[in-house]
């Protein structure tokens, strides 16, 4: 059973059958200092070996206007206008990644937000370097997801499959 963001379908849990989980769709950003290190490629094949699969992806320089409105939930938070000149001061990889249970693997991946917290061996454990530049963006949750997907791409810019 597949849950597509895009076209706000979301099944309750309940509608899955007991052995069957979640197909979902999440969005990731490859933030301007895992570009800036050359760490794009090695990041892609840690979602595809989790089996995760990359249905759309798009490099984005953000203007100031596109970065405040994609934080706009932190606009009241005291690190907003530098996350906001962090996220503007090179071009990052928008990606929406599909499997089961999306949204948490791709958590699981990134490890917590603030590296020195990050499991061994996640993505900010490996290659960030502070809680703001911390590699990478995951939605949190399959609300989110649908709307962050949304942000970057229109339904035929992303190849489900
Ligand atoms: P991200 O997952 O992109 O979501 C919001 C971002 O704000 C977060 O990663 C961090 O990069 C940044 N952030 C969160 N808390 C702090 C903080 N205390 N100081 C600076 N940046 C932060």
């Amino acid at each position: 059973m597949k849950i597509n963001p895009l076209l706000d379908i979301v099944y309750p849990q309940s509608f899955l059958g007991e052995d069957e989980m979640a197909n979902e769709q999440t969005l990731s950003i490859i933030k301007p200092d895992a570009v800036f290190t050359n760490h794009i490629g090695e990041i892609l094949i840690r979602f595809e070996k989790s089996g995760l699969k990359i249905v759309a992806a798009k490099m984005v320089h953000f203007s100031q206007e596109q970065a405040r409105a994609f934080y706009s939930v932190h606009a009241h938070r005291p690190f907003f206008q530098e996350l906001v000149s962090f996220m503007i001061s090179g071009p990052v990889l928008a990606l929406v990644l599909e499997g089961e249970n999306a949204v948490a693997k791709n958590r699981q991946l990134m490890g917590a937000t603030n590296p020195k917290d990050a499991n061994p061996g996640t993505i900010r454990a490996d290659f960030a370097k502070t809680i703001e530049k911390n590699a990478i963006h995951g939605s949190d949750s399959l609300e989110t997801a649908a709307k962050e997907i949304r942000f970057f791409f229109k339904a035929q810019e992303i190849f489900s499959r």
